[in-house]
């Protein structure tokens, strides 16, 4: 479903290029067209980006399936929640490389990336005792980077109780 709404904005987005080229190519006059449908890519281009506070909340939904995933020792499964978090860091490094003033994507870099890696070795080891360890690790990465975005109030736990009632973990 995401891919296809992406690919139906690519369409689009495609579209409103090309007749842009194609207004390039027409006399000045038309100058305030091609401006016109400039400004319409941006629009579009704004309407389909997800906010990074949306980005976010898949992240706190990733990351508390993971934790789930990773106690009850269904490895299969915390390896998968595991990559689809990566993937929604690489989006917010994409979409966001600089968020009011912040860079995001250094601090990603730096913060994130090494617990991330840890945590994938504890999977790869299917290893219960250091799963627990770097999930804390990653924990405190996701806190250290809300604190250094002056956003300390955002405060990540461990999660003590799993409100995702329909996946079996
Ligand atoms: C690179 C810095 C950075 C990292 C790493 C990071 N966050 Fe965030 N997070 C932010 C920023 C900045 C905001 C505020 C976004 C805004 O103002 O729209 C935020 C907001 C949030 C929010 C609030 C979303 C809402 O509903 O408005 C949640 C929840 C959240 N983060 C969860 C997490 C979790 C869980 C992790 C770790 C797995 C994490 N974040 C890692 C920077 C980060």
């Amino acid at each position: 479903m995401k891919y296809r709404k992406q690919s139906t904005v690519l369409t689009a987005l495609l579209l409103v290029t090309m007749l842009v080229f194609t207004a390039n190519s027409c006399s000045d006059g038309q100058a305030g067209q091609v401006d016109e449908l400039k400004s319409e890519i941006e629009r579009l281009e704004d309407l389909y980006k997800p906010g990074l506070h949306s980005l976010m909340n898949e992240t706190m939904h990733r990351h508390s399936s993971l934790w789930f995933a990773g106690v009850a020792d269904n490895w299969e499964l915390a390896y998968y929640q595991h990559h689809e978090l990566e993937e929604v860091f690489e989006k917010i490094e994409e979409l966001y490389p600089e968020y009011d003033g912040e860079p995001i994507a250094t601090l990603i870099g730096n913060m994130t990336s090494p617990a991330m890696e840890e945590v994938e070795e504890a999977i790869e080891a299917q290893n219960p005792v250091r799963f627990r360890e770097a999930f804390t690790n990653l924990t405190a990465s996701c806190n250290s980077c809300h604190e250094s975005t002056n956003r300390q109030m955002i405060h990540i736990i461990e999660p003590d109780q799993n409100t995702v009632r329909n996946l079996r973990f």
